[in-house]
């Protein structure tokens, strides 16, 4: 590999000044000046990649917003391969994986079933343009496991929330569209939207430069699981087309408001807006009618992807023929009078239907059908329980930290880490380089596990946070025991 060489040592006198005028005490200073070069030795392909290709490269890959702080340690893991729970590192470091494809993985990486099929469709070659030999197969099938009527295919998430939302807007005939804060629906203009505060543009602004504020003008960001939101959205009946909604956001795991949703189905039913569960995350991996079964609400249309795929990309927009009917003009046969009668809004796409993306939703969707209920209730129940001995950990350690679960999601239930820089956010910030460096792959501190996860690997996770926090302890970062 050619390219500029990384300097392990000394840290720059930027980070060194940084450190003192952040108030960080000599103590703090040292350790994470240690622990810096420590992360940076032991992954230092990793760290040479970022920076021989950063000229060319522009990307921003899982890494959080940047922070002058950890700078030095701002680069992805690369990966060299994986398989079940595991990946190892271009280093040849080994990490039990809990980021987990961003939550695609519920079966572990490169599963055999899925393997398979995608060789054998490699060997009958890539035929776009024709329709894929299984589609039907495939729509049939996600339209048992959840229950929706018709059923059509993108390449991602984020087309398929654009899809549904222009479904929504085609059907009702309305403009406005209510999203919920802290919901993330993928990186369409139409949702990069976040809430506001001031009185005059009361309910969103641009999430990002670039985002027109057209589009804004068009969606509401209320807060989410509050009855207030309930009674805006009454207020703005007659404009709204679609409520969007995140069932549980990965943000947030223990925000899991059963009662509002209800409330919400009967508010918009009544209303005749359509209610849009984005199941991104959630879809194939609460239950295998995704939250809709776990809370017993049925949407108007519904969005998947992630786990669906197999590992494949793919976008999945599920509804009530109502508003799916929009895609095709609706149900017609041969030899009578019938013919396509709704009205079409646009819908398309070189890749949906992709026959590799076909074959391995196929498989997933058949291998979760032969393994029913009881895969879900085993894994379910194995996350919840990590959780648990996590959180007693925390409580008898006297830290400031829970975790929530929903299904094999987790992620943080504690305080809001906002503040850049606070010792909270610090901890946390580096909590997650520790883990790293003691070989749990992850993305901040939200992860998945997988059907292939053993016990051996989950009590690896629980012992490398034991470790990293009487670590941080050491450093300064965290407050020791009373
Ligand atoms: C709830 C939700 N919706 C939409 C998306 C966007 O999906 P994609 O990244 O496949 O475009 C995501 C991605 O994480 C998501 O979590």
């Amino acid at each position: 590999m050619n390219g500029q060489q990384v300097t392990l040592l000394p840290l720059s006198d930027n980070l060194t000044k940084l450190l003192a005028t952040a108030g960080f005490t000599n103590l703090q200073q040292n350790y994470l000046q240690y622990f810096i070069h420590r992360y940076n030795n032991r992954t230092k392909t990793s760290k040479q990649i970022s920076q021989n290709y950063r000229l060319f490269l522009a990307d921003d890959k899982n890494l959080g917003e940047f922070n002058l702080l950890f700078k030095e340690m701002y680069y992805p893991i690369v990966a060299n391969r994986s398989l079940g729970s595991k990946i190892w590192d271009v280093d040849d470091n080994e990490y039990v994986d809990v980021m987990m494809g961003l939550g695609i993985n519920l079966f572990g990486h490169n599963p055999s079933f899925i393997k398979e099929v995608l060789i054998t469709q490699l060997d009958k070659g890539i035929q776009i343009g024709p329709q894929s030999e299984i589609v039907g197969e495939v729509a049939e099938l996600i339209s048992q496991f959840t229950g929706m009527e018709r059923v059509c295919f993108s390449n991602t998430g984020t087309e398929a929330v654009m899809s549904a939302i222009r479904i929504a807007r085609a059907v009702t005939g309305r403009n406005k569209i209510v999203i919920f804060s802290g919901s993330y629906h993928g990186h369409f203009d139409g949702t990069l939207i976040k809430a506001n505060q001031t009185e005059n543009n009361q309910y969103a602004l641009p999430l990002s430069p670039g985002v027109l504020p057209n589009f804004v003008n068009d969606v509401l960001v209320l807060d989410y699981g509050n009855p207030e939101s309930l009674e805006i959205i009454k207020t703005h009946q007659q404009e709204l087309a679609a409520v969007l909604v995140v069932p549980v956001q990965t943000s947030r795991p223990a925000l899991q408001p059963k009662e509002f949703l209800h409330q919400l189905r009967e508010l918009t039913q009544a209303t005749k807006i359509a209610l849009i569960f984005d199941e991104m995350v959630t879809g194939f991996r609460i239950h295998p009618g995704g939250a809709q079964a776990y809370f017993g609400v049925q949407a108007d249309i519904a969005t998947y992807g992630k786990i669906v795929g197999g590992g494949m990309p793919i976008g999945v927009i599920a509804g009530k023929s109502k508003y799916m009917d929009a895609i095709d003009g609706g149900m017609w046969n041969y030899g009578d009078d019938s013919y396509p009668q709704t009205q079409k809004t646009f819908f398309a796409g070189t890749f949906c239907k992709h026959p590799l993306a076909m074959v391995a939703a196929k498989a997933v969707l058949q291998y979760l059908q032969s393994e029913g209920l009881s895969l879900y209730q085993k894994l379910n129940e194995r996350t919840t329980q990590f959780v648990t001995t996590l959180n007693n950990y925390f409580v008898a350690e006297e830290l400031p930290l829970r975790m929530a679960n929903f299904g094999s999601l987790f992620g943080s239930a504690s305080v809001e880490l906002s503040e850049e820089n606070s010792p909270a956010s610090v901890a946390m910030g580096l909590l997650k380089y520790h883990l790293l460096d003691k070989g749990v792959h992850l993305l901040g501190i939200t992860g998945y596990l997988s059907t292939v996860h053993t016990d051996e690997d989950i009590n690896y996770i629980i012992q490398a946070v034991k470790d990293s926090v009487e670590q941080l302890r050491i450093g300064g970062f965290l407050p020791t025991r009373t």
